[in-house]
């Protein structure tokens, strides 16, 4: 049996590569505009910056984490996000220190999670991803969330829904954790394992709960926005101001609580509400991490961010049938007749290339109907068609695909009529 691709990952082939490169590209111009930089970390990281960021009662490091050892028996993790690797390298690197603050990263790359595969749910899945480290101003809240919905409204997408909430600072957060475990405390023997162990460690992640989020204690579960002191009731509310004032709308859903354990305070989800999108529809989901920077060894820095992954991007577009503009075709096909303008036809096509033209030959030995073939499959704008007698006398045919008109120029002259003709 020949050998087949891991489950939960996919080959990304030639033409879908295409959409997939303009995206990337449509990400990084967007970067440029709101100075965020490319930050580049290992595929792997020590286990053990995962189990102390993402956290150890999350899903993600319960259940998910790709971990191996290597031959130094070291436990080494693929990463299922990038926040940490982006924290763990500003803190190694000392970007706190940098006179240029906040710091604003990004990056684009492979993440793997051991997740039951389904639509827009992968093994292997790539994530673009932002964080601004080192303020504190609920603005930053709003640009990097505009940020997301930006590349989403450029690439054509529509239907989107923008969800916030607020996690509140450290206080808020115990005060609505000891809320919880009043709340759950009496009923958690109808719960699952998973939960009950939640109790314990990380109350908040029971509102997270697949299993159980029918139980009728989910819905009446206390909602964080009651707990939020002063600060952090104020601080939702510029952060929702902004946002205003950006033209985004968005909906409160205090039962948004995120899948990673290093929020506090804002929080947030954008989602595809196009028809006949699959059953997971969050696109993008991000917050921000204040304590994240110091748990990870560095001084108290605030930081915020989020990721999203081209799989559901994708999806999302092709829900809401968006066509992307491929550029399509070649400039210049050359048409070869007889041994010695075949021959000549490899230095030639070198040197168009080198003119910076896109131009391709036949390898296959094609007759010249079977070249010209190939030319239209491949959209050429223009075929150049060169035989043994044309070369005698430095001559070329050029024909343009589009209006069927053909010229006999110099063959000298090719690349100063192919430039003209195609400004
Ligand atoms: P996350 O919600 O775990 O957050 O993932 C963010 C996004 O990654 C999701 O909204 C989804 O688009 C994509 N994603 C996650 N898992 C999969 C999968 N199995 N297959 C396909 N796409 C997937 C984080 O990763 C945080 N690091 C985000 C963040 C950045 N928070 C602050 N800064």
């Amino acid at each position: 049996m020949s050998i087949q691709i891991p489950r939960g990952t996919q080959d990304i082939l030639p033409g879908q590569s295409d959409i997939w490169q303009l995206i990337e590209q449509k990400a990084r111009d967007l970067c440029k505009k709101y100075q965020y930089r490319e930050i580049r970390t290992p595929i792997f990281e020590h286990t053990e910056l995962f189990t102390r960021s993402v956290g150890d009662s999350t899903d993600i490091v319960q259940k998910e984490m790709y971990t191996f050892e290597d031959r130094g028996e070291r436990s080494l993790t693929l990463r299922p996000e990038g926040t940490a690797s982006a924290v763990r390298s500003f803190v190694e690197n000392k970007m706190f220190g940098h006179a240029n603050q906040p710091v604003k990263l990004y990056y684009m790359g492979p993440m793997f999670r051991y997740e039951r595969p389904q639509a827009g749910r992968y093994r292997q899945f790539v994530q673009f991803g932002v964080e601004a480290l080192g303020s504190a101003d609920p603005a930053i809240d709003a640009e990097v969330i505009s940020l997301a919905v930006m590349l989403y409204r450029e690439l054509g997408l529509k239907s989107l829904k923008v969800v916030i909430n607020s996690l509140g600072d450290k206080d808020s957060r115990k005060a609505h954790r000891d809320a919880l475990v009043n709340h759950f405390q009496p009923r958690i023997g109808e719960f699952c394992a998973d939960c009950q162990n939640r109790l314990r460690t990380n109350p908040l992640r029971i509102l997270d709960c697949k299993q159980d989020r029918d139980h009728e204690l989910m819905e009446t579960a206390p909602s964080i926005l009651d707990f939020l002191n002063e600060d952090s009731r104020e601080y939702f509310l510029k952060v929702q101001k902004y946002l205003t004032d950006l033209g985004i709308s968005f909906e409160v859903d205090a039962n948004l609580v995120r899948g990673l354990d290093y929020y506090y305070h804002t929080a947030f989800e954008i989602m595809s509400e196009a028809e006949g999108f699959g059953a997971i529809t969050t696109l993008c989901g991000g917050g921000r991490y204040n304590g994240l920077v110091q748990e990870i060894g560095g001084p108290e820095t605030p930081g915020i961010g989020f990721a999203l992954s081209i799989e559901r991007l994708i999806a999302a577009l092709e829900a809401e049938k968006v066509e992307l503009p491929i550029a399509q075709g070649i400039d210049c096909y050359l048409v070869y007749l007889g041994d010695e303008a075949k021959d000549y036809t490899v230095g030639l096509l070198h040197e168009l290339r080198a003119a910076g033209f896109s131009a391709e030959r036949d390898y296959l030995d094609r007759k010249i109907k079977g070249q010209f073939k190939a030319a239209d499959r491949s959209h050429a704008k223009f075929v150049a068609v060169l035989g043994d007698d044309e070369l005698q006398t430095n001559k070329i045919n050029l024909k343009n695909m589009e209006t069927g008109e053909q010229t006999e120029i110099s063959l000298d002259s090719l690349i100063d009529k192919l430039k003209e003709l195609l400004n």
